[in-house]
């Protein structure tokens, strides 16, 4: 299969957002600036506020004359009030968040990121008469340790970090402010997303893929965090793209939560042997701790996005990862 890292089919919402002014808020990031660069190229008008802790402005260089951009906090009320004024956003995609690692070292930041930046948002697009939906970016973390396979939508909800309680909170906002104002919204429940952009970076919570990718390429030891059985749903970044656009256009499957992940599970022993096998490159496999609030085993059921949203995830690990590695080595790692 041939792939390029950007090849998203678009011609289930074609013109839908043509004009249309939207915020993405952590568009500078991994994941929101693939959302940015595929409303930008459906044609929508498109402000950007990220406050640059992990996003970056290279990250938009193919579409950076196309797109507002603004460097600020979703914690300052006064920003985003003023932005809302000025952009008039009839779509609000969220992505703004700190990572799971980042939430452990510091939960204060993270709640005030998480649900005061979500409430700052919130509170002001109620005031305002243009934004129609908002799109959140959550995740499987709000579970916790699956009880049951697959896990559905409707299973308990027990996260195991300071990351999914804000995450399980930012959606018991949302259901709320539904049912006091009428807020339109969608909860989009990401599962280890990876691809071209994410951020490597060991120490303050990097995904393991591309940690993994920058290893074998330096000719470094694969460090596994506990036993490597832990088993993950690798979803390919435009899968996860299509669902933010499939989302704001379906009415339909408004005011919900969704699993939004790869139907494959893989374990980390596995990914490891596959991705060396990929990159061509051997290097010895060690053992370290376990992460703090990991889960062991995630198994997500992505039935209600297929039946509600037309979701269905595209891209297999065995076809996501020598993209991953054709874009690492064309920008010179
Ligand atoms: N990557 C995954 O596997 C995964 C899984 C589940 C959920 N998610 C969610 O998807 C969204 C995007 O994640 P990502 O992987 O692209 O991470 P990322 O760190 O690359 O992107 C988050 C962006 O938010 C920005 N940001 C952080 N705090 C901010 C603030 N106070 N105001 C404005 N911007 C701020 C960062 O600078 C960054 O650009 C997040 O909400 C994340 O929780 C990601």
């Amino acid at each position: 299969m041939t792939l390029k890292h950007d090849d998203i089919p678009n011609q289930e919402y074609s013109n839908q957002f043509q004009g249309m002014r939207v915020l993405v808020t952590g568009g500078a990031g991994f994941i929101g600036s693939h959302v940015t660069e595929h409303l930008v190229s459906s044609g929508a008008d498109v402000l950007v506020l990220d406050d640059m802790s992990k996003g970056s402005v290279e990250n938009l260089s193919s579409i950076r004359d196309r797109i507002r951009l603004h460097e600020g906090s979703v914690i300052d009320r006064g920003l985003v009030s003023n932005l809302l004024k000025e952009h008039e956003p009839e779509i609000v995609f969220h992505l703004a968040a700190r990572n799971l690692v980042l939430s452990i070292e510091n939960p204060q930041l993270d709640v005030e990121v998480s649900i005061i930046g979500l409430l700052n948002l919130i509170e002001e697009i109620r005031k305002s008469e243009h934004t129609k939906v908002f799109v959140h970016s959550s995740s499987g973390s709000v579970y916790g340790e699956p009880l049951e396979f697959p896990q559905t939508e409707t299973h308990i909800r027990s996260p195991t970090s300071p990351y999914g309680i804000a995450k399980m909170a930012a959606e018991e906002y949302l259901r709320v402010w539904n049912d006091l104002y009428n807020l339109q919204y969608i909860s989009l429940r990401y599962y280890n997303v990876y691809g071209p952009r994410q951020s490597s970076e060991e120490d303050t919570g990097g995904g393991v893929i591309p940690i993994f990718a920058n290893r074998l390429l330096s000719g470094l030891p694969l460090i596994i965090d506990g036993s490597g059985k832990q088993e993950r749903c690798f979803t390919y970044v435009t899968d996860v793209v299509r669902s933010n656009l499939l989302a704001a256009v379906n009415k339909d499957c408004w005011c919900d939560n969704y699993n939004i992940a790869t139907t494959e599970r893989t374990n980390i022993i596995t990914l490891a042997k596959l991705m060396m096998e990929t990159a061509e490159v051997e290097t010895p496999v060690e053992f370290g701790p376990a992460r703090l609030g990991e889960v062991m085993k995630f198994y997500p059921s992505v039935d209600l996005a297929v039946r509600k949203m037309g979701y269905s995830p595209r891209v297999t690990l065995r076809d996501g990862l020598p993209i991953y590695f054709e874009w690492l080595r064309s920008n010179g790692f």
